[in-house]
């Protein structure tokens, strides 16, 4: 077991083998579910639901930093939560904008290199300016935070396929798809983990998550911490991955 300190100081007690060494575990992605009715169990609107989630995202990006995850991806908003009321959407989105303001910083502080993955077209300006220039200017650090905003996982894909299509391909690989998904530039999740007690993929990572692993929680999304994180990753770990093979 290696002991290590994690960013509040408190000592971490993490196997090794698990967390550090082989790098099995490379990339988590999260299904942030469980906000409105976290919320609402308080009396509380939906918005202010959201509002702590984007808490909890933070500290859940900077445990998962700590244990050596070296790509965590997280499901902000989907092609379909435009749906959603106005005041919901108006909320999402001025939390997304205000975390482009600080997301430099905390960037910095994580070694995180910010990536987006969705359509950004649908956003002002002014806000993909500043989600390429994040991008950009994150790139030299080591690990890799994608969130997942005006993304599909069916949209991705046919991008993808638009795409080839444009560059004048007539035929086309599994890796040509793979190379022209929003996330070409890692690996595929190998652990998705959705909390808020529903069990489906609802669009995220489709393409990628053909061999991940899932592990499904009740835990509402503002209440996650590090502990059901670890849980998450220890039930990883009990899991044969066979890929297809024997
Ligand atoms: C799902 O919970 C959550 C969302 C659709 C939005 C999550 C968005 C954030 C946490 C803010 C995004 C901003 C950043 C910077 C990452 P739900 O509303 O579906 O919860 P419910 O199932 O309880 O209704």
């Amino acid at each position: 077991m290696a002991n290590e300190q994690n960013h509040s100081g408190t000592e971490l007690c993490l196997d090794a083998e698990h967390f550090h060494v082989d790098g099995r575990l490379q990339h988590i992605a999260f299904i942030m579910d469980g906000n409105g009715r976290w919320a609402k169990k308080r009396g509380m609107p939906r918005e202010y639901g959201h509002s702590v989630g984007v808490k909890t995202f933070e500290k859940v990006i900077r445990y998962c930093g700590d244990i050596g995850i070296k790509v965590v991806t997280v499901y902000a908003f989907s092609t379909e939560n435009w749906k959603r009321p106005e005041v919901e959407v108006k909320a999402i989105m001025k939390l997304f904008s205000d975390y482009l303001d600080i997301a430099r910083k905390k960037a910095e502080e994580n070694n995180l290199h910010v990536c987006f993955l969705g359509d950004q077209g649908i956003f002002p300006e002014n806000v993909r300016n500043r989600m390429q220039a994040l991008e950009q200017e994150t790139r030299k650090y080591p690990l890799t935070l994608n969130i997942a905003v005006n993304y599909g996982g069916r949209d991705e894909i046919v991008h993808a396929v638009n795409t080839l299509i444009a560059e004048g391909k007539t035929t086309i690989t599994e890796d040509d798809i793979s190379t022209h998904l929003y996330t070409s530039h890692c690996p595929p999740p190998d652990l998705i983990v959705r909390t808020g007690a529903e069990q489906r993929l609802s669009n995220f990572l489709l393409w990628q998550a053909a061999y991940a692993e899932f592990y499904f929680c009740e835990t509402l999304w503002p209440d996650m911490g590090d502990a059901e994180v670890r849980a998450a990753c220890a039930d990883f770990y009990g899991r044969k991955r066979r890929f297809g093979g024997v």
